[in-house]
């Protein structure tokens, strides 16, 4: 039977009375499972424009009480990428691994990792994003250098990671719209924070982007959207069976982001920073961090056993060419000045310093607010289409672990406008908290997850 419905003023055939939208809402409030239909039928209608957002806004809470088991999760996830442009990556000679950070405060890891894996030989085809909340985006970094070029034709793309090896790109194409769709609702319905939402989301815009493999960085801690390790850990393991169940091998590596990464914040800091890692300097939390991952890459990229891509990783530093990539992945890019040199990064007009309210050890970072000082600051947006600051962020001075002294030089603020350094400056007091003990070492590398097995370490 045809039925046929009035939505937004157009007439709609709906499939059959027991394909209805109604009736999912019903089985998934119930708790009960989802068919492979119902879940097509659903991000179909969605897109299309004859579901409401209400109710999708209603199945999304009853997904989010109740959950989806591995098989709906995969379901929700092809037919989010089935909804949108899917990347043919197949003119590129080898093994395309991707590599997505579930987001975190100072995490310029691509910026590091790309090249490296790039000059160790596996070719990077990346699309990133802008910055989301509290948390930056690869992109915003990359147009703080003059002159780069961040949307690329698909043309260019693909000649460029032939050519060079490396290309990051906006998105080319409609990539998971279903999803934008989706994460729209979940920010204002309080539904963000779903493990199997979180995966689906993640991963179909992954699998539209046409790699071979995939490496994922789950974050975890106060700066992530997991808050623990067990809960970072599943989200890790479901991601992984994602892939498994689509044909993409996947390895997920759950790091730490309970204190921020490296010591910048903002683009145009973080820009600097990642390229003193590749100089074979920066931070020790940043470099851990960012060779592991890259060990990961080269070894789904079929370099060799882990120990064997960990040498890879250290030489690409030692003998320059993981830099050496940089440059010319910024000059391909159109940044009219060498990364490295002084003028190619803009500087804050206004730098302000952060002094200690107290004297102990920090024992802990409340990391979500560095973040959000930071946006406050310039480096990121109010709006989806608001406006940034690259030169504005944070140089912290002092992170967990570190004691210090009443009035000791904690933090630095760069920014445009003296206006918004008062409460930049008290929001990141604020994300300080001290002891009179020093507090128990935290590893960086948490867990490591592919389809046979969970290592925490
Ligand atoms: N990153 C995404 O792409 N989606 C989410 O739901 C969370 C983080």
């Amino acid at each position: 039977m045809i039925l046929q419905g009035e939505v937004h003023g157009k007439t709609i055939p709906f499939k059959g009375e027991f394909m209805n939208i109604i009736n999912i809402i019903e089985k998934k409030r119930d708790g009960k499972e989802l068919s492979t239909e119902e879940i097509n039928h659903f991000i179909e209608g969605l897109c299309n424009g004859s579901i409401f957002e209400y109710q999708a806004s209603a199945l999304l809470m009853a997904i989010f009480i109740r959950g989806l088991n591995s098989r709906e999760t995969a379901d929700l996830t092809v037919a989010m990428t089935k909804s949108g442009d899917c990347i043919d990556l197949s003119a590129i000679p080898g093994v395309k691994v991707d590599k997505h950070s579930t987001g975190g405060v100072g995490d310029k890891t691509t910026l590091v990792i790309g090249p490296i894996v790039a000059a160790c030989g596996v070719p990077v085809a990346k699309m990133s994003g802008r910055g989301l909340g509290h948390t930056g985006g690869t992109i915003d970094k990359l147009e703080s250098m003059e002159g780069f070029r961040t949307s690329l034709t698909r043309e260019e793309f693909i000649d460029n990671v032939k050519e060079i090896g490396i290309a990051i790109s906006g998105q080319t194409g409609d990539l998971a719209p279903a999803d934008k769709i989706l994460y729209a609702l979940r920010d204002v319905t309080a539904t963000v924070n779903s493990i199997p939402l979180i995966a689906s989301s993640v991963m179909s815009k992954k699998l539209a982007s046409g790699a071979d493999r995939i490496m994922l960085d789950v974050k975890t801690g106060s700066g992530a959207f997991m808050k623990t390790l067990e809960d970072s850990i599943e989200l890790a393991r479901e991601m992984v069976s994602i892939g498994e169940l689509t044909g993409k091998k996947t390895v997920a590596v759950v790091t730490d982001m309970d204190t921020p990464l490296g010591n910048c914040i903002g683009n145009a800091l973080e820009v600097k920073e990642a390229i003193e890692v590749l100089k074979g300097k920066g931070p020790e939390d940043l470099r851990t961090v960012c060779f592991e991952l890259a060990s990961r890459m080269l070894e789904l990229g079929g370099k060799g056993d882990i120990g064997t891509c960990r040498e890879l990783v250290r030489n690409s530093i030692i003998d320059g060419s993981a830099l050496k990539k940089f440059g010319e992945l910024a000059a391909r890019q159109g940044s009219v000045y060498e990364p490295w040199d002084e003028k190619a990064m803009r500087k804050a007009a206004v730098i302000d310093y952060v002094t200690a309210p107290f004297e102990g050890y920090i024992s802990s970072m409340r990391s979500e607010l560095v973040g959000k000082a930071s946006m406050l600051l310039g480096a990121g947006r109010e709006t989806k289409d608001g406006s940034l600051d690259h030169s504005a962020g944070i140089i912290l001075h002092k992170k967990t672990g570190d004691y210090i002294k009443k009035g000791m030089i904690i933090a630095e603020l760069h920014t445009s406008s003296r206006q918004l350094l008062s409460e930049a400056g008290k929001m990141l007091k604020e994300a300080y908290e001290t002891s009179t003990a020093a507090p128990a070492a935290r590893p960086l590398i948490l867990a490591y997850a592919d389809s046979d097995r969970v290592i925490r370490y």
